[in-house]
């Protein structure tokens, strides 16, 4: 995997947050097991709860285009006016969002300041005992 690559796809996906209430802009980008890579954005909404996170952009378009194998995502965000950006990480909403189409130990969440300054982690050390498909499976006794 090309965490560069996936870093700067993250932050051109954040040239186009739409955040006229928060003026805090996040870029994704989702890579799939199979190279391909989803970007997105955070939208904002005036009735504020509509809101979704640059993560489940990437995510809902991804799904939507029948994509169900992700291997990572890489984060970027930060306050408009920030000079210098910090790791942005996901909400718990996300989170949960990546748990039921990712493997926890497995799938890498990058979160990157720029392409040189990231910080790797699984979906599993964010999310420990997270609730997913699993869960729901019928058990023999
Ligand atoms: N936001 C994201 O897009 N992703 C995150 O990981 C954290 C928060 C957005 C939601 C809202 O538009 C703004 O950042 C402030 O919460």
């Amino acid at each position: 995997m090309d965490i560069k690559k996936l870093a700067q796809e993250s932050i051109a996906a954040k040239e186009f947050a739409y955040t006229p209430y928060s003026h805090f802009r996040v870029g994704a980008a989702l890579l799939t097991k199979d190279g391909r890579i989803y970007r997105g954005c955070n939208i904002e909404n005036a009735a504020y709860t509509p809101t979704n996170c640059a993560e489940r952009t990437a995510f809902f378009k991804a799904v939507s285009e029948g994509e169900h194998n992700f291997a990572a995502i890489a984060i970027v965000g930060g306050a408009e006016d920030a000079g210098q950006l910090d790791y942005c990480a996901p909400c718990g909403v996300c989170r949960q969002v990546m748990m039921e189409f990712c493997q926890p130990e497995t799938f890498q969440i990058i979160l990157a300041v720029d392409e040189e300054n990231y910080k790797v982690c699984s979906l599993w050390e964010l999310f420990p005992f997270g609730f997913g498909p699993d869960n729901l499976q019928e058990r023999d006794e």
